[in-house]
């Protein structure tokens, strides 16, 4: 953390902003309905992947009330990517769900499916305390990058290979409270 006047909304640190506010806010009605067809009749538990889900899934979750879904709400910390934007390959868990899931319905919510590690670390990792299913939920799903096999069950936007920030997704822990998307410009930012 640095006393440098680094400002996260310059424009120079994007290429374009790929989903506006309103956007996004259309989309997640969308998939709100999507899944809470899904979840009828079941006992739901919704586990957020941190930091990256915390903005998408506290908006999913202000949609599932309005369809009258109330799940039980835990979160794990895992981590991947260390500080920079190449994969260290490697999914390290920091902090696990204490929220008893076995013979529940459970949503596994990510910012993004790049490489596919994270959650199908995650999926396997639950799927040992016997749910009677797990789903993958991600705002983003960037399938051209994929190692691991592993399919997002929702997502809100399909995108190419590149590396965006905002609504939860950060470069170096930063820009993650943009409420858009934009797709940053790695010759623009400042270095570590
Ligand atoms: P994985 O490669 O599917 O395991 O994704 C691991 C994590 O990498 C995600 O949860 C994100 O935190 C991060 N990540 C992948 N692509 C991007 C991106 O374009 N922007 C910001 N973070 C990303
Ligand atoms: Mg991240």
């Amino acid at each position: 953390m640095s006393g440098d006047l680094f400002n996260p909304l310059d424009k120079k640190y994007f290429k374009q902003v790929l989903f506006e506010e309103l956007e996004i806010k259309k989309r997640m009605g969308e998939l709100a309905f999507e899944i809470s067809r899904d979840c009828e009749n079941k006992q739901v538990v919704i586990v957020g992947i941190l930091k990256g889900s915390f903005m998408f899934f506290s908006d999913l979750v202000k949609l599932l009330y309005i369809h009258d879904i109330h799940p039980y709400i835990d979160f794990m910390i895992l981590s991947s990517y260390g500080s920079s934007t190449v994969s260290s390959g490697t999914v390290q868990l920091i902090k696990d769900i204490t929220t008893p899931i076995e013979g529940t319905f459970v949503i596994l919510v990510d910012d993004i499916l790049d490489t596919g590690r994270t959650l199908s670390f995650a999926r396997t990792h639950l799927s040992k305390l016997k749910p009677e299913q797990i789903k993958i939920c991600v705002f983003l799903d960037k399938p051209s990058r994929r190692i691991v096999e592993i399919k997002a069950d929702y997502s809100c936007f399909t995108i190419e290979d590149w590396f965006v920030v905002g609504y939860g997704l950060d470069w170096n822990n930063r820009f993650r409270n943009l409420p858009y998307v934009a797709v940053v410009n790695e010759q623009n930012l400042p270095g570590p």
